[in-house]
């Protein structure tokens, strides 16, 4: 079957590369380096409608798969849909889980599904006087961009000062622009993190193999917060039971009352949880797949992603994917200096990698033939083994071979 897959990250080489493992062709737009190699890759940006609607209709692919959120948000599935392409992503209204923080928790709150205490607010005043209530009442809270901020629009407050600064920033001075114009405002919780993707079809739904990610810069989870430095699976702490518990508690409540507001759902949810003593929380949703932890799932998983992708696509029941019985690690290869500034266009250098490597491109380019980092998070170094300890050594190894000027990562990818 022929895929075409929207999008330039990680998260999109690692779909393709699954996808032409088994078997099937992969068109992509815009593309990157890494899914050069894997098909045809057109110079289209994920605005430019028109001629992504053209490209479609000249390739005429079994199925669209578009990766990121913001064209999701912006509708692009929709309009794929409307001209009769079997179409992997939600619509516009669906998308609106991801794209309004606001919308997202009534949602929730609708759905029944277990979240933390909040409130919504454009009017600075109230929400100072809201936190203000929160701290004399015990808690500590989180100040969100109620748009999508790339990830920067959340503040964890330990402090009523912190929580005023925040809002300061995000109501009156507009520092997030459109995205900071309402902020949800919640209750701070504390716990393990983890999160589930499952594929969703209507009623059918699938999860995929749970990875647990690592999001600060630094070892030890210090420093800022980045897209994501590497992902592990599978995750001890995160059992059978807890994934069924989370379809039934958080997945399947919000897809109901999604649907009783004529709302339907194809593509993969993304749900972001905290362990509450045994209550598993939902902090929020996505409407993609999670970068990095997707090139770490799909080396876990047997023949019938694509199937599945399609499945999903057309609205038909999800078939199942086997699980392999193995571990797997992505280490993520940044530029010095992210998550601030950075430099781009530094040569990379990449050495005989050992067995079972795959490196996938998530910040390059190609200039005059050489390979070139273009971005924060630049390569992601995944690997297999029958064990995590195996697969995490054989990342580092793969690590040691892979060069450029100022190039960082974490040291302690899965092992803790
Ligand atoms: N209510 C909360 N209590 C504690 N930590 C939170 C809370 N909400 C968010 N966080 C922390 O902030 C991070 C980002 O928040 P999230 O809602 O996932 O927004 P986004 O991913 O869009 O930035 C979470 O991964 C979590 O670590
Ligand atoms: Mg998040």
């Amino acid at each position: 079957m022929r895929f075409l897959v929207l999008g330039s990250g990680g998260r999109e080489h690692a779909i393709g590369w699954k996808l032409v493992q088994e078997g099937h062709e992969v068109v992509s737009a815009p593309g990157n380096p890494g899914l050069a190699e894997l098909g045809e890759v057109y110079e289209v940006a994920l605005n430019n409608r028109m001629e992504l609607l053209e490209l479609a209709k000249r390739i005429e692919p079994d199925l669209v798969v578009i990766g990121p959120e913001d064209p999701l948000i912006a509708g692009l599935a929709n309009m794929f849909r409307e001209n009769g392409f079997a179409t992997f992503g939600p619509g516009t209204d669906a998308a609106r889980l991801e794209g309004s923080k606001a919308f997202s928790k009534d949602m929730m709150k609708r759905a029944g599904v277990p979240t933390a205490e909040y409130q919504s607010f454009s009017d600075p005043i109230q929400a100072k006087e809201y936190v203000a209530a929160r701290f004399d009442a015990g808690a500590q809270v989180a100040v969100k961009a109620s748009g999508a901020a790339l990830g920067k629009g959340v503040v964890v407050c330990s402090e009523l000062e912190e929580a005023n600064q925040a809002i300061s920033e995000m109501l009156e001075v507009g520092s997030f622009g459109q995205a900071g114009k309402t902020v949800v405002i919640e209750d701070r919780l504390f716990g393990r993190e983890f999160s589930l993707l499952t594929l969703v079809s209507g009623d059918s739904i699938h999860s995929l193999p749970v990875a647990q990610d690592h999001k600060r810069i630094f070892d030890g989870d210090e420093g800022p917060n980045t897209g994501g430095m590497g992902t592990y699976s599978p995750v001890s702490a995160v059992s059978k039971a807890l994934v069924q518990q989370t379809e039934e508690e958080v997945v399947r409540p919000i897809l109901s009352s999604l649907a009783e507001i004529d709302i339907p759902y194809q593509g993969v949810l993304f749900s972001g949880l905290m362990m509450d003593g045994d209550q598993v929380k939902c902090l929020e949703y996505n409407v993609r797949f999670g970068d990095p932890e997707i090139q770490t799932v799909v080396r876990r998983l047997g023949a019938g992603f694509g199937d599945a992708l399609l499945a999903v696509g057309k609205g038909e029941s999800i078939p199942e994917i086997p699980v392999l019985d193995n571990a797997s690690l992505t280490l993520v290869l940044a530029s010095g200096g992210y998550p601030g500034d950075y430099e781009k266009g530094k040569p990379i250098e990449i050495g005989e990698l050992p067995d079972g490597v795959e490196v996938f491109h998530a910040g390059t380019r190609i200039v005059n033939d050489q390979l070139v980092t273009n971005g924060g998070r630049v390569l992601g170094v995944s690997s297999v083994g029958k064990t995590l300890d195996e697969a995490r050594k054989v990342a580092y190894e793969a690590a040691k071979v892979i060069h450029w000027e100022g190039m960082q990562f974490r040291s302690d990818i899965g092992a803790n």
